[in-house]
């Protein structure tokens, strides 16, 4: 990568959904492209920054200068960030399926004429964000989180910054009026220790962008422009 304001700064980035099996030929998910995670990891290593992303099962080419490791379950998502550890900054933009099924078959489920449809008993997934910024060695100093509300998208975003014990969350409102949701363009808030900014309407691209610039301030104030 050459120079660039985040040179020498190793970045963790989690990207996509999560897939968990029922069995060897379905699973459940979270619906996410994962394009917001590949923009961040890519404005990231254009400004010289080390990025390790790990994703979810995506359609989405690496981007150039990034390792990509692809995983599929919250799980293996969780073993992929630990062992990318040490980092610098973790940003979590992968949409974590919030429970897996409690056993997955190992073989497919069979319909069975005249019986009832199967019942999925569900358990909670680890929650990646809330790991990452509660470890007691190797806590990145910088753990960045997402939120995406529907209402009171501030009150609800600050609260979750404490809750998951992350220092930044990025909130943005997806509520239905927006079109943010499979939309090209967001409205974003970055929560942090010191209040609340708010950040212009802009392409997922821009917001990508803004994030890593604002992190390469954050790290070095006085080369900021
Ligand atoms: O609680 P909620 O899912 O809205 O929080 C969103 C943030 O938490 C995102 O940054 C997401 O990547 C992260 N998260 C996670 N692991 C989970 C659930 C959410 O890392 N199991």
């Amino acid at each position: 990568p050459g120079g660039g304001p985040l040179k020498g700064k190793r970045i963790l980035i989690t990207s996509g959904p999560t897939h968990e099996p029922i069995d060897p030929v379905r699973y459940l998910a979270n619906r996410s492209s994962g394009k917001q995670g590949y923009a961040i990891a890519q404005a990231a290593a254009r400004l010289g920054a080390e990025v390790i992303l790990v994703s979810g099962p995506t359609n989405l080419p690496a981007p150039p200068g990034v390792t990509l490791k692809r995983v599929e379950t919250a799980r293996e998502m969780l073993s992929a960030c630990e062992a990318s550890l040490p980092a610098d900054i973790a940003i979590c933009a992968a949409a974590v399926a919030d429970w897996r099924v409690a056993t997955d078959a190992e073989q497919k489920l069979k319909k069975q004429p005249g019986e009832a449809a199967p019942a999925i008993m569900l358990v909670e997934n680890p929650d990646i964000l809330a790991t990452l910024s509660h470890l007691q060695k190797n806590r990145p100093a910088l753990v960045v989180g997402f939120a995406a509300e529907t209402e009171k998208v501030i009150e609800h975003a600050t609260s979750k910054r404490q809750r998951k014990g992350c220092d930044w969350i990025v909130a943005n409102d997806v509520s239905p009026a927006t079109g943010v949701m499979g939309g090209d363009l967001n409205t974003v808030h970055l929560i942090t220790a010191s209040g609340k900014e708010d950040w212009p309407l802009l392409p997922k691209q821009a917001v990508a962008e803004r994030l890593v610039r604002r992190i390469a301030d954050h790290f070095s104030p006085a080369k900021a422009a």
